[in-house]
């Protein structure tokens, strides 16, 4: 009898364990699907003199690039998350179609592109597509947009 008590328990604990981790997956993304890092991504200071247009095949619409921390030197800091918010016409300011990311973790960029799909962002691509081309700014940390 007591045996199987106790089995009882340790599933409990096992379920609160599995329960608390998925609570920490869901604090990490804001309730739009981007990562809670991006958050606030439009009051960051611009990268673009003016909306960009046009550009690369991987990108089309109208483009904004915001930083969430300066370059020091040549280099953005560790932590820094740069956005390019992609709209087309009709999109509302705050929920461009497309949103690009690159983040900045031990001095390499991690890289993934959002697309709305519905209310919320999904994964579009990611990785080493992202740096096949980017390295063409690779002298620029990586960043093509410049001011
Ligand atoms: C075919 C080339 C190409 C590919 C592939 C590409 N990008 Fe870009 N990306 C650009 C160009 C060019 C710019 C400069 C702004 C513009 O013209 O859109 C840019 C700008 C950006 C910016 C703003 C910072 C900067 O470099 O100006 C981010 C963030 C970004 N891209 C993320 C991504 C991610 C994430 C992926 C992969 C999912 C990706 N890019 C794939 C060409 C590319």
């Amino acid at each position: 009898m007591m045996r199987v008590v106790r089995a009882r328990i340790v599933v409990v604990a096992i379920t609160a364990l599995v329960a608390a981790a998925g609570v920490v997956a869901v604090a990490a993304t804001s309730a739009n699907g981007l990562p809670a890092y991006t958050n606030g991504y439009q009051s960051w200071p611009k990268l673009n003199a003016k909306p960009i247009r046009g550009g690369s095949s991987a990108h089309s619409g109208v483009k904004n690039v915001y930083a969430s921390k300066k370059r020091a030197g040549k280099l953005f800091p560790n932590g820094t998350v740069i956005v390019k918010s992609i709209a087309r016409p009709g999109d509302r300011p705050a929920r461009p179609f497309q949103v690009a990311v690159m983040r900045k973790v031990k001095g390499r960029w991690r890289w993934v592109e959002y697309q709305l799909s519905g209310s919320r962002y999904t994964v579009l691509a990611q990785g080493a597509l992202c740096v096949s081309c980017h390295m063409q700014a690779r002298a620029n940390d990586w960043v093509f947009t410049k001011r």
